[in-house]
């Protein structure tokens, strides 16, 4: 059975590329970037290639640029380095009703701490009002964290209008780009932003790798204490295969963005006009425009997400779904409450994401399959 890979929004393959780079660092420059022989200055030096490369993707410079595990601790970082730094024990911080785990459970453990979060709202097109997150800003505020890319619906954010208000008000701005980076243009200076999230996996480079941009001058402290890796903001011996990887991997979405963006979009769009055309109770989530090239996340009236992914899955599509059952009862994803999705679409939405990699065929493949399952789903759970 062909394997359909659409859920490139999890993860991506890596890229050939890419693994031939990294490969060089698990064989012959196995050394610890620390040490000071030369085997140990080999890893130095693809420590800091990658570095200069990631920082060239964002327009950013090497210095400002640490690397972390991921997505999930750069978000972590970002969030409690700023509170140490500003030496906060209570204050007020914005984020987006529809952030990642990695950014809202970080907030709302802060919150258990005594801080207030404010989660503010989503329009019905998944797309934050500046407006909305202006008002939501009070002098105590001094962090805001708004994503620029959604994960689950795809849908950009006016992350650059955002950052101007905050620093109006005298409040950091972060923006969680692991969505849009290597997708879309990221460039931390027309972004505005002071801190920003990147993850080497979902742009065709290894898993456990990621990185954070501090501006230069931004206020920010490290949490975690053991070892004077990348300048003493986060310890441990680096992770020198992983770094490679997405500084490789960096350097090769960018330098194909263009190319790779445009191609992807044209898929997109034939997935999804075949689908609002073909499929009858069937609709988009999200703006249909203003998204990354690559997500298409759908509404199917009537179709539990689970039987529908569990139908694809034997066909060999891989999407994904995010609503939750447990003992019957199922909830949605905060994402889809958060732009007020009705909870029937909610629990009946999947999302596929495409990338690079993927052809025509298999949009065509996947539209048939669609056409074929949502139809019978229907005719055996009536209602
Ligand atoms: C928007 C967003 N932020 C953060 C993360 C976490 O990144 P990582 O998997 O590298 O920890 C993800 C991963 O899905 C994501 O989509």
């Amino acid at each position: 059975m062909r394997t359909i890979y659409f859920d490139n929004g999890a993860t991506t393959a890596p890229d050939p590329l890419v693994i031939e780079e990294m490969v060089r660092y698990l064989t012959d420059y196995y050394g610890n970037p620390s040490s000071g022989h030369q085997v140990g200055r080999e890893a130095r030096a693809g420590v800091e290639l990658a570095r200069q490369r990631v920082a060239a993707a964002l327009g950013a410079k090497p210095q400002e640029i640490v690397f972390t595990s991921g997505g999930s601790e750069a978000d972590y970082l970002a969030i409690r380095g700023t509170v140490k730094a500003l030496g906060r024990q209570q204050g007020h911080i914005i984020i987006s009703a529809f952030e990642h785990h990695a950014v809202l459970d970080t907030c709302l453990a802060l919150e258990r701490e005594g801080f207030i979060i404010t989660l503010a709202e989503i329009g019905e097109d998944g797309i934050i009002d500046p407006g909305v997150v202006e008002r939501e800003m009070r002098p105590e505020t001094f962090l805001l964290s708004v994503m620029h890319a959604n994960n689950e619906i795809g849908t950009v954010q006016p992350v650059r209008e955002i950052a101007v208000l905050a620093h109006k008000h005298g409040i950091v701005a972060h923006t969680d780009a692991v969505q849009s980076f290597g997708k879309i243009p990221v460039d931390v200076n027309e972004l505005g932003v002071d801190l920003l999230t990147v993850s080497s996996h979902k742009i065709h480079g290894p898993k456990g790798a990621g990185a954070l941009y501090i501006r230069e001058g931004t206020p920010w402290e490290p949490i975690n204490f053991g070892g004077g890796q990348e300048a003493t903001r986060r310890p441990g011996t680096e992770n020198v295969p992983g770094v490679v990887g997405l500084g490789a991997a960096a350097e090769m979405a960018v330098r194909r963005l263009e190319e790779d963006a445009e191609r992807v979009r044209l898929l997109r769009e034939r997935l999804v006009d075949g689908v609002l055309n073909g499929i009858s109770g069937s609709s988009l989530n999200g703006d249909r425009v203003r998204r990354i090239p690559g997500n298409v996340h759908f509404s199917f009236k009537g179709v539990p997400s689970r039987d529908l992914l569990a139908e694809l899955d034997q066909r060999g599509i891989c999407a994904s779904g995010a609503s939750a059952c447990s003992s019957g009862a199922c909830t949605a994803s905060h994402v889809l409450t958060a732009i007020g999705l009705p909870l029937a679409l909610a629990l009946s939405a999947v999302r596929f994401t495409l990338s690079k990699d993927n052809t025509l065929d298999e949009v065509d493949f996947t539209l048939e399959a669609l056409c074929e399952v949502v139809g019978r789903i229907r005719r055996e759970n009536p209602r």
